[in-house]
């Protein structure tokens, strides 16, 4: 049977550029960014952006293109079925992240109703609005059901689509909220902290936090770009792909930083405001920009970030459905609605857990923590901050030790025929083999003894 796809390289990009640039972007980017010494965090994320996560990136289109499979059959088509595992971990990866994911996404669509409504003062209100469960409870169905719609309607006629659409309007409004933010009064100052580097404040835990960072900003390590990879056609060029996909990702989130924080720093808030800067004090600030201004560049801004989660929630959702199609033989229709549906169930703990549920807001404490953590923020240190940079040094040991450069270079020369003696392909060669298994290998192991045992090496 011919496999559908993406009907151009434009689109592709669009769409897989859509699945990077999301949440992590333009909400957890500024506030890591605050938290971890401004400047200095952005220099490590970039390097490793550029070091290791691009390579990786090329690897696993580079494995979905040859495979034509999702990332659980990829391994089995290209003749390494034990290794499919890897394939496993990621889609139960993808669950896991999708299921706190759109709730997140579900505040941000309500803050932009709440907004259109005139409602400044949400901000103080956010313990009481993710409280209200039917509120955000149906928020979050919403998001959902519009997920599942986009992946229903196939990968050229819904996720390309709808990427091509939202990508531009996205970029544009960040545009235009950015170039805003720089004629605010405070703006030179917040630069600077967003800008000039202190080196002194780089530890152990901010490099790999900086690394975990970049590998979830760019949909690394749960086989995402295995299955946009599946979708592209042969004669294009995956390196010009990946590198387009990486500058557009690096570059909405050094926008993002370039936008908050001067909204912030000019009312005289603190840019270390952690995971609250976006929902606790950026209404208010909008409502200090007068009547017609915060109006817009609220509405603009929660638009931003709601379209920003919908290209990525679209792309976590088709690898498990993926799956399904090849594998199961299921109509895509109902593996969407049977996984979206799956998901949103799996989802209920989280939407519990900031606050209207005692069991889940206190959910575990880790050895050597005084507070307990609660359900939501747990299902992401497994998730996202242990399950992904482990796939990924699979990923990376399976591509270096097993497929073999050779077979990676050969995939890569279609449509890029010159490929093999670059200076890319040496230095992707470089660190597929020597860079990534290993320092993925150790940030994995760094990063569990730190969240879950305390145990904090380096720092
Ligand atoms: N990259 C997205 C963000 O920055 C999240 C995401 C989408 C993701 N697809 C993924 C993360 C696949 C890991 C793997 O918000």
């Amino acid at each position: 049977m011919e496999r559908s796809g993406f009907s151009s390289k434009v689109g592709f990009i669009a769409a897989a550029a859509g699945s990077a640039v999301g949440l992590g972007n333009i909400w957890k980017f500024p506030f890591e960014v605050g938290e971890s010494g401004g400047a200095a965090f952005v220099i490590v994320y970039l390097a490793f952006c550029l070091i290791l996560c691009f390579p990786l990136m090329v690897a696993e289109i580079a494995i979905g293109r040859k495979a034509q499979r999702n990332p659980v059959g990829a391994f089995v088509a290209l003749g390494y079925g034990k290794w499919s595992i890897v394939g496993k971990l990621g889609i139960l990866s993808c669950v896991l992240i999708l299921s706190f994911y759109n709730v997140v996404a579900g505040w941000c669509f309500g803050y932009f109703v709440e907004i259109l409504l005139g409602n400044f003062s949400i901000g103080e209100q956010f313990p009481v609005f993710v409280k209200d469960i039917i509120k955000v409870g149906s928020y979050s169905i919403l998001f959902m059901a519009t997920t599942a719609y986009i992946v229903s309607r196939g990968i050229s006629g819904g996720i390309e689509k709808a990427a091509k659409i939202l990508m531009p309007v996205l970029f544009t409004i960040i545009l235009v909220l950015a170039g805003y933010a720089m004629t605010l009064p405070g703006a030179s100052k917040a630069t600077q902290f967003y800008l000039f580097p202190d080196f002194s404040k780089i530890t152990g835990e901010v490099v790999y936090n900086a690394l975990g960072h970049a590998f979830f900003s760019l949909s690394l390590g749960m086989g995402a770009m295995i299955t946009y990879g599946s979708y592209v056609g042969k004669k294009d060029n995956i390196i010009s792909s990946a590198v387009a996909i990486t500058l557009l990702d690096v570059g909405i989130a050094f926008m993002a930083g370039l936008m908050l924080f001067p909204m912030v720093i000019s009312q005289g808030l603190d840019a270390h405001g952690g995971a609250g800067l976006v929902f606790m004090s950026l209404p208010g600030v909008f409502g200090n920009m007068g009547p017609v201004m915060g109006l817009v560049v609220g509405i603009l801004f929660f638009l931003l970030l709601s379209f920003a989660a919908l290209t990525s929630t679209v792309s976590i959702l088709e690898i498990p459905v993926s799956y399904l199609v090849d594998e199961k033989e299921m109509k895509r229709p109902r593996a969407v609605w049977l996984v979206a549906a799956g998901i949103f169930v799996l989802g209920i703990p989280s939407l519990l857990s900031n606050g209207y549920s005692g069991f889940f807001t206190k959910f575990i404490t880790y050895f050597g923590a005084s507070d307990p953590t609660d359900f939501m923020t747990f299902i992401s240190d497994v998730a996202s901050n242990s399950f992904l940079p482990l796939n990924g040094f699979l990923i990376a040991l399976f591509v270096a030790f097993v497929w073999k450069k050779e077979n990676l270079f050969e995939e890569v020369s279609n449509g890029n025929k010159r490929f093999a003696n670059t200076l890319i392909a040496n230095f992707l060669g470089f660190s597929i083999k020597y860079l990534c298994p290993w320092i993925l290998g150790i940030v994995f192991v760094l990063n569990v003894l730190d969240t879950f045992f305390g145990l904090t090496l380096f720092g």
